[in-house]
């Protein structure tokens, strides 16, 4: 069975496009990635999303009167295309109670930090600001906190002696890319 699965971004779609790549090389397997919804116009992870012509939607929250109304828009498009599976990547808002009376236990988030520590924005800085020697990625089950969900999987990053913002961040995004996708997998396949 193929799982419908919709990808959410707010920003550049790193991870959006490593776990569309893992689908195309079957490292993740049995899915399909159906939807890239976003709440930005003109953001990098849209152009990703055309090189693989995958259908893009766009809600822009604010021209809604509330967040339930909003989210019953997006839950409007995700059942439009039988979405059965939500990875958030880099989507800047919290998901709230109109998404998860229909999707809890199907949606995942990355978050760059070894959570708890460091939750919401700017993670990576916020390591690099309080001085820890590590840091890393979590993957968790999204429920209505910020970054607060049963974790699934986590990986520790070593901050070196001379580490800078630019190069903390490409040693996260290098094990995002890879994690997202295992874990990805591992939950579709039940291993
Ligand atoms: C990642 O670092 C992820 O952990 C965080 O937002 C970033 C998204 O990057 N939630 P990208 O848009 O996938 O490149």
């Amino acid at each position: 069975m193929v799982t419908k699965i919709a990808v959410f971004a707010s920003g550049s779609g790193s991870n959006f496009e490593a776990i569309v790549e893992a689908v195309i090389n079957k490292k993740i397997k049995n899915a399909e990635i159906t939807l890239l919804l976003t709440d930005k116009e003109n953001i990098y992870a849209i152009e990703r999303a055309k090189k693989y012509n995958i259908k893009t939607v766009t809600h822009i929250a604010k021209n809604f009167e509330t967040k339930k109304h909003y989210e019953e828009e997006v839950l409007k498009t995700l059942k439009e295309e039988k979405i059965e599976f939500i990875v958030l990547a880099g989507y800047m808002r919290l998901i709230g109670e109109t998404l998860l009376n229909v999707y809890e236990g199907k949606i995942i988030n990355i978050h760059p930090s070894i959570l708890p520590a460091f939750k919401g924005k700017d993670a990576i800085k916020m390591a690099l600001d309080y001085g820890v020697k590590y840091t890393g990625v979590s993957i968790h089950w999204v429920d209505s906190g910020m970054d607060t969900g049963k974790i699934i999987d986590q990986e520790v990053v070593k901050i070196d002696e001379n580490e800078n913002y630019e190069t903390l961040a490409k040693k996260i995004h290098k094990i995002e890319h890879k994690l997202y996708p295992d874990v990805i997998n591992r939950i579709l396949n039940k291993q």
